[in-house]
């Protein structure tokens, strides 16, 4: 699909996180343009931390069948980097907003725990899209790497989005990385932080009608002069 004339005010005036899709691949040609363009994303002292891992079709599944696996065992969580917040206060407020959006827009009552977790289940079979990417850097980066690797994500999805390919972020693919750590080879000082699951939307899935609120502008920003 050929980059549409979109302006990136118009795109993220449009987006939404996309958790439903159509199982068409993007082409190849299409992600190298995306990836290659993503290349000029800035980075802290130009060190370029990020070690990106694009699994598609058989590796896809095979991925996605050990994820499952390995959340359904009941094994805990064992991320690379610090995954543990526990959200207070307005974030709190914001968390259960957006968990609210997701579950409203999807008909799951709050107080239906197992078709909650069905739901978040689908994480790790990547929402059913075409395909997946995994964020990895070098642990010892630490928060400076993460604000690069946050920064490389966004230029991907904005690069997707004028290509009308949606995606999902998703720090759930960081919480339980060894199927993904064996099948990338990853060496002990790497981590994967997160991942991101995108191709080309399924608009009627109830999924994707969640929209989430932003706070009022002078929460966010305060200009002095
Ligand atoms: C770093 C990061 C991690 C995220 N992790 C997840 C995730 O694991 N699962 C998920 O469904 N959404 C995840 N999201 C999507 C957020 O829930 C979503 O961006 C937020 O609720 C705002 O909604 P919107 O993207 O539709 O505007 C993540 C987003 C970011 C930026």
């Amino acid at each position: 699909m050929p980059a549409a004339a979109i302006s990136v005010s118009e795109v993220l005036k449009q987006r939404a996180s996309v958790r439903a899709f159509r199982n068409t691949p993007v082409p190849q040609a299409v992600l190298d343009e995306i990836f290659s363009l993503a290349q000029m994303a800035p980075s802290n002292c130009n060190v370029q931390p990020c070690r990106a891992y694009v699994v598609s079709g058989a590796k896809k599944d095979q991925l996605k069948q050990e994820l499952v696996s390995a959340v359904m065992s009941g094994a805990p969580p064992n991320p690379d980097f610090e995954w543990n917040v526990k959200y207070e206060g307005v974030h709190r407020e914001r968390q259960f907003g957006s968990a609210n959006a997701l579950y409203g827009a999807m008909g799951v009552e709050r107080t239906d725990k197992p078709s909650r977790q069905i739901a978040m289940l689908r994480n790790w079979g990547f929402f059913d899209a075409p395909h997946a990417a995994f964020f990895t850097m070098a642990k010892y980066l630490q928060i400076t790497g993460a604000v690069d690797l946050g920064i490389y994500a966004q230029t991907l999805a904005l690069l997707m989005a004028e290509r009308g390919i949606s995606s999902c972020m998703q720090g759930a693919l960081g919480v339980y990385p060894d199927p993904a750590r064996k099948m990338f080879g990853l060496s002990e000082d790497t981590g994967i932080l997160f991942g991101m699951s995108f191709g080309y939307p399924e608009d009627n899935a109830p999924a994707n009608k969640a929209r989430t609120d932003r706070v009022a502008l002078d929460a966010t920003v305060q200009f002095l002069s």
